[in-house]
């Protein structure tokens, strides 16, 4: 199976556990580093408090790097139910940017198919970083 295949069956996977009461909007993400084989998976998952919601991406390289440290992302798949697919918020794309180089992938997928595929960078060109 290739990569893209295999990060939109486990972001779909992902998906399924969305925690999502209050958007009802389910999010599954699934990601990989160049320097690894494994691939960790995340959801939305929600709060009461609403600011406390963590989106899938997040959640999915957190999850990541954790577990073995800064490495650099080869790739990140997003699952919505959106047609087109949805492309991730600022704040996750800022997470990514951190762990990405120039040619880290983003995937945006419906529940069917993958839709869309964007770089990091074309999707945050400029992206903070700090200076000093
Ligand atoms: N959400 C994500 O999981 N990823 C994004 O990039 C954008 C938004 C989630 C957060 C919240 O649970 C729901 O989608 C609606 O904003």
């Amino acid at each position: 199976m290739d990569l893209k295949t295999e990060l939109f069956k486990a972001a779909k996977e992902a998906r399924e556990k969305s925690y999502s009461p209050y958007s009802k909007f389910k999010v599954g993400s699934a990601i990989k580093f160049k320097e690894s084989s494994e691939i960790f998976k995340g959801c939305n998952i929600e709060n009461a408090s609403f600011g406390g919601t963590i989106c899938a991406e997040r959640i999915a390289i957190l999850k990541g790097i954790s577990d073995l440290g800064k490495l650099t992302l080869e790739a990140i798949m997003v699952v919505t139910d959106s047609p087109e697919g949805d492309p991730p918020c600022g704040l996750c794309l800022q997470t990514m940017s951190e762990f990405s180089d120039e040619s880290t992938m983003v995937y945006l997928a419906n529940c069917s198919e993958i839709k869309q595929e964007f770089t990091q960078k074309q999707l945050l060109p400029n992206s903070f970083i700090l200076s000093k």
